[in-house]
């Protein structure tokens, strides 16, 4: 069998390897060139993703890259797995996926099965992506060619999570969609969960991130309630994961971050909204969210005050840009944010992070690119005022921090047992 995978990023690139190991030939597409080029020279972008891994299934002849959309007429499937952001105004942007549906179709092979991965409010696949597809096609989806969603579920910088190993959730246009969804997951991946419909499994995913989301801004609501009442809700959160049934830990941090988390859940508000319907959870765990930045630069002032110093003119080092521990996806990262107001109160700011030696362009956060790392030395973390810690990566030496640097505001309990000094560090 022989598919293609459209958007060869976080989702589409593992996937495809997946399918290449379980031995379905894979044609990876994907419009940035350079990445194509990439790949197909055995070198990989993601930092999580071995070159060897790439190499393997180049050397086995079941994968190769591609930008010539003309060739998905080899393919009996196409799983498209492209970004869906928000733009300005923070409503959904689907024109990845129109757009890719735009491509696609007059090459679509009669029998052939579409299946989106991207995540997407309910409807995106059967109104939207089938219109794009039936007109650009001539074909009728259902009939001519079939037509399924199936969420991703990947967890970058998780060691212990595999694409085999994670049950895929998919929902079909018709019956017959499903079938052949379910048998072409079948090939690569252990557990399938098949549900009733496309909207079902767009509406799956959607669940899952809001529930983080909402669960995000609760721990980060009590995070400010207990400080205020002498309570380290760092403590409270490890006592109470000791309930065996019922609960589930959820970590307070600076703000969300991400591809997925901060977004996806206003891609159900939007929809919703069509229905006459209000998301008041996802409205307010948004709005806690989002107020996390401020409270974290709240308490670098004060860090900053205890020592007879303020933010303006204070060189300030951001510890952490990726949005997660042990990754180099800053997209979407509070650690920008945290940036900007710090740069906006006068602040000197300056970054490291053991995975993102240089800031790369971004849509969001241009007037950062081209930044470098500072260098990890002793002598470095001591011209600093204050440390900042953003993200908590396992490659950093916490205790050498501890050693170096004057004064230390954490967001993620990063410096928890290390040994510090009276007054070094501020939980935030
Ligand atoms: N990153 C995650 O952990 C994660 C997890 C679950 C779901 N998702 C969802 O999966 C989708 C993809 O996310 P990602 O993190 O892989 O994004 P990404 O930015 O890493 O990758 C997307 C790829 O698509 C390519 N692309 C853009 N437009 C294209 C087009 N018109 N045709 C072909 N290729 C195109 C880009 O060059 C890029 O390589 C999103 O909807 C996201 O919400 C992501």
């Amino acid at each position: 069998m022989k598919i293609a995978v459209v958007g060869l990023g976080y989702v589409g690139l593992p996937l495809s390897l997946q399918f290449a190991r379980a031995g379905v030939e894979v044609l990876g597409l994907d419009v940035d060139q350079q990445k194509v080029d990439a790949l197909n020279a055995g070198e990989s972008y993601i930092k999580h993703i071995a070159a060897s891994d790439i190499a393997a299934v180049l050397k086995n002849g079941t994968f190769k890259a591609s930008s010539d959309f003309a060739r998905v007429i080899e393919t009996e499937a196409v799983i498209i797995a492209v970004p869906t952001p928000l733009n300005k105004n923070r409503e959904p942007d689907i024109s990845f996926i129109i757009e890719t549906g735009k491509t696609i179709a007059p090459h679509m092979a009669k029998g052939c099965l579409v299946v989106l991965e991207s995540t997407t409010y309910p409807g995106t696949t059967d109104e939207d992506l089938k219109g794009v597809l039936e007109t650009g096609s001539g074909m009728k989806a259902g009939v001519d060619f079939h037509l399924a969603f199936s969420p991703e579920r990947e967890d970058p910088g998780n060691p212990d999570s595999k694409v085999e190993l994670i049950p895929k959730v998919v929902g079909g246009y018709t019956p017959e969609c499903l079938k052949k969804a379910v048998d072409l997951y079948g090939r690569a991946i252990r557990t399938i969960v098949p549900v009733s419909s496309c909207r079902a499994a767009e509406a799956t995913k959607l669940l899952e991130n809001t529930f983080r989301a909402v669960n995000i801004a609760l721990v980060n609501e009590l995070k400010v309630v207990y400080e205020a009442m002498g309570i380290d809700v760092w403590e409270v959160i490890e006592s109470a994961k000791t309930k065996p049934f019922g609960f589930m830990p959820f970590y307070p941090g600076p703000g969300l971050g991400g591809h997925c988390i901060p977004i996806d859940p206003f891609y159900l508000t939007w929809k919703a909204r069509e229905y006459g319907q209000h998301t008041r959870f996802i409205e307010l765990a948004g709005e806690i969210n989002t107020s996390m930045p401020e409270f974290v630069i709240h308490k670098v002032a004060e860090a900053l005050n205890a020592r007879r110093k303020s933010v303006n003119g204070s060189k300030v080092l951001i510890l952490g840009i990726a949005y997660k521990a042990n990754v180099d996806d800053d997209r979407e990262s509070p650690s920008y944010v945290l940036m900007d107001l710090l740069k906006k109160r006068g602040a000197e700011v300056s970054y490291y992070d053991p995975h993102i030696p240089v800031i790369r362009p971004s849509r969001e956060h241009s007037h950062w690119a081209g930044t470098k790392s500072v260098e990890w030395k002793p002598e470095v973390l001591r011209g600093f005022d204050l440390v900042l810690i953003s993200t908590q990566h396992e490659a950093v030496d916490y205790r050498e921090l501890a050693e170096c640097a004057e004064c230390i505001v954490d967001t993620r309990n990063a410096m928890a047992g290390i040994k510090t000094a009276p007054g070094q560090v501020w939980k935030a």
